[in-house]
Parts: structure tokens; C-alpha cells; sequence
């Protein structure tokens, strides 16, 4: 049984691509069935576009505050893919109890630090001020605060002498397109397991 899986994003979707690229293929446990976007024009609907991936656009500017109705369409959107597994990917939304509850324990984000360190928006600038030496990627279960979900796996990327935001961007990008599909495998191989806080992964 091949896992499905849903990708929301909103800008770039260089993650929904590395997602495609390692899952969309004969054998893999997991495939890539729908990218869900609540930016019409977004550089990410024309990748899924490209890469023949179904594309739901759910804009978020009708539903004003109402947070649990725009959720709700969300999760309408992905049930009609069947979705089992969530991937937040660049989504500029919050999600909230209307989302998380649909999918319990099946909502997936990827942030560019090492959370705790520099949660929200700006990762790679404020690890870039702090003068740190090292940061990197994590992904993350998805609760309903901002980047505090139990953490599934990190890689450390070094910080380097005159790097500006742009450039660690860059360098961290690189690790999660990597990181990203390593954990959605792993999830549909049944070899995740969290208890509270504690996420355990076994090698295959
Ligand atoms: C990535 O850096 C991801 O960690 C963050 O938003 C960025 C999305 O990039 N959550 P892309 O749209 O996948 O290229």
C-alpha cells in the first residue's frame, strides 16, 4: 500500500518538488498525490503543474479570521485525494485544531533551524545576526503552536564566515530536500514512532 500524500505550500515549492522527485517513483512507499496551495500563481503550482501532480487552491483571503472554516476547506480539498499524510512545505498559514484533528499525528513541517533555536519566519537571518556556528533542518510534527511540534530529525549545516541570509538559505535548502523525503519514507514505512514528545526512528 503506497501511502498518499498531500503537500501545502504557498511560495517557491522547491521542497514539493524534492518530495516528488524521491517519492513519485516505482517501489517508493509513499507518493506525492496532490500539492495544495492557497496562492493562486505561486511558483509551486507551476512545478506540480510540470510535474503532473493535481493542484487544489484554496485561497485563504475569503475565509477572513475564520480559521476553522478555512481549515475545513483544506481538509475537504485533501479528502477528495484520499490523503493519509500531510506535508506543510513553505505554507505561510497557520494551521489549527480543524486540520490537526483530521490528520492526527499526520501533519508533517519542515522549519530551516534547529528548533528550538529560531522559530517562525526568519530562521536563517536570525541564526545569521545571533553569530551562531552551526544551524540546520527539522522536521517537525505539526500541535498548534508555531514550530513546537516534537521533533523527527535534524541535520546540522555549518554556519560560514560572511555568510549573509541568502547564502545559508541556500545551504540549509540543499539538507532539507534531502531530509524531507528520508522522513516521509520513513513514516510510511512504519518505522516512526513518537511517545509524547519522543519520536523514535529505526533504520530500515
Ligand atoms: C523552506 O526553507 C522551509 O524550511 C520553510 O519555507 C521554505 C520553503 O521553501 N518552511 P520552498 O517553497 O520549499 O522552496
Amino acid at each position: 500500500m503506497t501511502m498518499r500524500v498531500g503537500v501545502l505550500a504557498s511560495g517557491s515549492g522547491s521542497n514539493f518538488s524534492a518530495l516528488v522527485d524521491a517519492l513519485n517513483v516505482s517501489g517508493s512507499p509513499a507518493r506525492v498525490e496532490v500539492l495544495l496551495c492557497n496562492v493562486p500563481g505561486a511558483r509551486a503550482v507551476q512545478r506540480a503543474q510540470a510535474a503532473g501532480v493535481a493542484v487544489e487552491l484554496v485561497d485563504h483571503r475569503p475565509f477572513g479570521k475564520d480559521r476553522a472554516a478555512y481549515d475545513a476547506a483544506i481538509v475537504e480539498a485533501l479528502r477528495k485525494h484520499q490523503v493519509e499524510l500531510v506535508c506543510l512545505a513553505g505554507f505561510m498559514r497557520l494551521v489549527g485544531e480543524t486540520l490537526l484533528s483530521a490528520f492526527p499525528s499526520r501533519v508533517l513541517n519542515i522549519h530551516p533551524a534547529l528548533l528550538p533555536s529560531f522559530p517562525g519566519m526568519h530562521a536563517p537571518r536570525q541564526a545569521v545576526e545571533y553569530g551562531v556556528k552551526v544551524s540546520g533542518v527539522t522536521v517537525h510534527f505539526v500541535d498548534e503552536g508555531t514550530d513546537t511540534g516534537p521533533v523527527i530529525a535534524q541535520t546540522a549545516v555549518p554556519v560560514m564566515e560572511g555568510d549573509d541570509e541568502a547564502a545559508l538559505a541556500a545551504r540549509i535548502l540543499v539538507e532539507e530536500h534531502r531530509l524531507y523525503p528520508q522522513v516521509v519514507r520513513a513514516i510510511a514505512e512504519g518505522r516512526v514512532k513518537a511517545t509524547g514528545r519522543k519520536v523514535s526512528v529505526t533504520a530500515r
